[in-house]
């Protein structure tokens, strides 16, 4: 894919993904959804947040984050001068889980496809990976999200900032404050884009899984061992999920 698309270019391309795959039913979750949860924003987006997967209220509007997650990431959003559609916001997995259960490492495998190609058509300068399983999925690293988070990674060319899942800030309340104070970082890393180190430290990754596009490597089955558990509660989420591009 030719990474500096015209933005009505990325637009088409994207629809045209969606309408391909909006009727997958490559794993069991398409039958007890109500709607295929895409992902929504700008097809021209320099920053991609990545959720965990729909809950309710996302499943019942076909949208992401659109329940109480949803607002406190508008209002982090907002915090550092964005809207929603001027970023592009997706899940690792398109169907909500029944009782917004944890996905499956089969469903990761089979859906993550479908994330990797929005990314390489979006093409965005940096990736916002929220919670455990979209920072594990892209970066490829086990380490429980409260040790990933705060730092900053680069894979190739695209930037890489994990941060705890919006949801965490509904039942711990003080997580807010880190969220908030990785919001900033984000946004300082953007503003000095052509030279982030200038103002951070970045960590390269090297590991890139050569098959795979965007550095995404396949979980092993037995990853969930390693979580660790302090990101337990992170997952203590309601579901969510926007007007697509
Ligand atoms: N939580 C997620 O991870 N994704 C959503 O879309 C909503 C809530």
């Amino acid at each position: 894919m030719d990474p500096n698309l015209p933005p009505n270019e990325k637009r088409e391309r994207l629809k045209e993904f969606y309408l391909l795959i909006r009727e997958c039913r490559e794993c069991d979750l398409s039958s007890t959804r109500i709607n295929f949860v895409f992902g929504s924003g700008n097809s021209n987006a320099q920053i991609i947040f990545i959720g965990e997967a729909p809950g309710k209220n996302e499943d019942l509007q076909g949208k992401p984050f659109v329940g109480q997650a949803g607002k406190i990431l508008d209002d982090l959003l907002f915090s550092i001068g964005f809207k929603r559609n001027e970023v592009f916001i997706a899940n690792v997995l398109k169907c909500r889980p029944p009782e917004n259960r944890d996905p499956s490492i089969n469903e990761i495998n089979t859906c993550k496809k479908y994330l990797l190609e929005q990314i390489e058509i979006i093409n965005p300068k940096i990736i916002c990976t929220m919670g455990r399983y979209s920072t594990q999925l892209i970066t490829g690293s086990f380490a429980g999200i409260n040790k990933l988070r705060g730092k900053v990674f680069k894979i190739n060319s695209r930037i890489i900032i994990p941060i705890n899942h919006p949801a965490a800030a509904l039942y711990t309340p003080s997580r807010l404050h880190v969220l908030r104070e990785d919001f900033s970082r984000l946004k300082t890393v953007f503003d000095n884009f052509d030279r982030p180190e200038n103002v951070m430290k970045i960590e390269e990754i090297s590991y890139i899984d050569a098959g795979e596009k965007s550095g995404v490597k396949n979980l092993p089955q037995n990853s969930r061992n390693q979580l660790q558990q302090d990101d337990m509660q992170t997952d203590q989420k309601e579901g969510m999920q926007l007007g697509l591009f």
